[in-house]
Order: C-alpha cells, then structure tokens, then sequence
C-alpha cells in the first residue's frame, strides 16, 4: 500500500538469530522497501502476536539487498516488544510501513568521519557504504560495551577506501573506554570535513559539541518514542531552534546546530 510515498508491506522474516548477548540480526523479505530505502530512514514495525500492543516500533535499516529484496535490522532487546521479535521465526510476518524518515546529506565530496555507539552502528552502515565509494576519505570510529557486541565490525572491515577505530567500554578490544576519545582524536587532526553521529542521546550531543567547536557541520540520527509514525500524533517531538519538529518525518537525523539538547 503506497501512502504519501510511504509503502506499506507484508514482510517475512528470512532470518532472525542472536548476534550477541540482547542483540540480533532479522532479515525481512520486503522487496518495495528494499528498492526504496535510503541510508538513515527507518521502517516502523508492527510485530505480529502482540494483540494488547497495537504500537508500532520504529527501526533503523542496517542494510539493504535491493536484488533479493531483502532488508537486514539490527536490534537490541530492551523491552516486552523487542523480546517478543526475538523469539519469531523464519516463515512469520511482520507489517513494515517504510521507507519513514529523511536521510544522511554529507556535503559532496566532503572527508567523513563516523561515529556509532552501540546499535547507532546499523543507521550509519548504508551511509557508509555509500561515502565508501564517494567521499574524500572515510573514518568510522566504532563504539561498543564489550567486544563481542562490535556486531557490525566485519561489515565495516569489509568497506574498501575506510580505516576504522574501535573502542570497547570495558577495555576488552581496541581504545579502552567511550568512543568519544578516537572520536576527538579524528576530529583534532583537523582531516575531516562532516561528522555524522547515532548511538546514545549523551554520546550524541558529546561528539556534536566537539564537532561545533571544531566548526565542522555535524548530522545525528535521534531516537524518541513514536505512535503513528506518519508525522500525525506528535509524540516524538524534538526542540529545534526553529521550533518543535516531529522526529519520524522531519528527522530522525538533524543538523546537530539546530537541537535544543
Ligand atoms: C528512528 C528510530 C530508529 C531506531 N532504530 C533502532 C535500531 O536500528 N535498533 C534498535 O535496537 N532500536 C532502534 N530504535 C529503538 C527501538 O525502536 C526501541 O528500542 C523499541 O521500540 C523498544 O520496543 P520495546 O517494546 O522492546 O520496548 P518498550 O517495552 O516499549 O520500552 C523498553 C525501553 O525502551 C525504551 N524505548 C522504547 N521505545 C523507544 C524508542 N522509540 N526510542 C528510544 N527508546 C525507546 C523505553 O524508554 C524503555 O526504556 C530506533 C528508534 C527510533 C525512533
Ligand atoms: S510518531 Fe506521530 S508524529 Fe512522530
């Protein structure tokens, strides 16, 4: 169903398995998505065998097989729907509406660094794809709680033209704590020309704050809880200078300038 260029799909799950400890990897056969989908914009879910939880639940692309028509999620359980999506099977059907949101708009040409804590690695991948083959050159620095939740790790090894810093909390891979620090390092040498950030809302607005001193321009990718998902309920509210803006249709990614933290 198409609706103000919103498509909405039956999808079914090709496969769904445990990545690491609360993490998991689903793919969804959605072919319409799949060929829509731009890197940053999310689909909303609505997760079948739930009937007392009628909300949708917003999630990010990872990646997108446009041949096979498939999507990859990345998604972390943290509640009762979460739980529930990590115990489907291949075969079920999930309810896709998608593709909802903007997209990433790096300045062309430009030198880009990445920054991702946590599952905020799987809205930057599709972007980093892409600056891969297109940017000036291209850092990604990677955070993670331990090494075993680095996830997405290989994916990014795997992109040509991208070096990459990897920082664990508890010291267990790469740099020893936040990903904050490679992330200062990267913009102190002065190499890069956009920063893009996703993770966690205090991780986001540090590495904004030093993306501004720097005077670089910086975009994150913010979260909020959503209801309709379509831009009508006003839930998902975010202060901008220019007022109230709706999180799943004017973002999720802002001008980091522009958020009232
Ligand atoms: C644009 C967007 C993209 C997202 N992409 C991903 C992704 O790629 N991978 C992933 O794991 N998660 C992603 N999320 C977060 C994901 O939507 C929530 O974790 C999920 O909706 C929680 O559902 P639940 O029923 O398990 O949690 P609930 O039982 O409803 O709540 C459990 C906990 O999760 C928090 N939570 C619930 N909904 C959200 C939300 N929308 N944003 C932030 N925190 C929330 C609650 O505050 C609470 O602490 C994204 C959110 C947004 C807005
Ligand atoms: S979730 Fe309803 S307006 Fe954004």
């Amino acid at each position: 169903m198409e609706r103000t260029g919103l498509i909405e799909e039956a999808a079914q799950i090709v496969s769904n398995e445990q990545a690491a400890e609360r993490l998991y990897f689903i793919e969804l056969r959605s072919p319409q998505i799949a060929h829509a989908i731009k890197p940053g914009q999310f689909v909303h879910m609505q997760i079948p065998g739930m009937p007392d939880k009628i909300l949708r639940r917003p999630f990010s692309v990872y990646m997108a097989d446009r041949a096979n028509g498939v999507l990859t999620i990345l998604y972390q359980v943290v509640g009762t729907g979460t739980e529930h999506l990590s115990s489907l099977e291949a075969g079920q059907t999930c309810s896709l509406i998608g593709p909802v949101g903007n997209t990433w708009a790096p300045p062309a040409g430009a030198r880009c660094l990445l920054v991702a804590g946590g599952v905020g690695a799987a809205p930057l991948f599709m972007l980093a794809e892409e600056l891969a083959q297109a940017a000036q050159g291209l850092h990604v620095v990677l955070g993670a709680q331990t090494k075993g939740a680095h996830v997405t790790l290989a994916s990014y090894e795997a992109l040509p033209n991208t070096t990459l810093a990897v920082a664990t909390d508890d010291g267990s891979f790469g740099h020893a704590g936040f990903c904050t620090q490679p992330a200062q390092d990267a913009i102190a040498s002065g190499n890069f020309d956009y920063v893009a950030v996703c993770g966690p809302e205090p991780l986001i607005k540090i590495v904004a704050g030093m993306a501004q001193e720097a005077g670089l321009p910086c975009e994150v990718s913010l979260e909020r809880r959503m209801a309709c998902g379509v831009g009508a309920c006003l839930s998902c509210v975010v202060d901008t200078t220019a007022g109230k803006k709706r999180c799943c249709v004017d973002g999720p990614i802002f001008q980091a300038a522009e958020v009232v933290w």
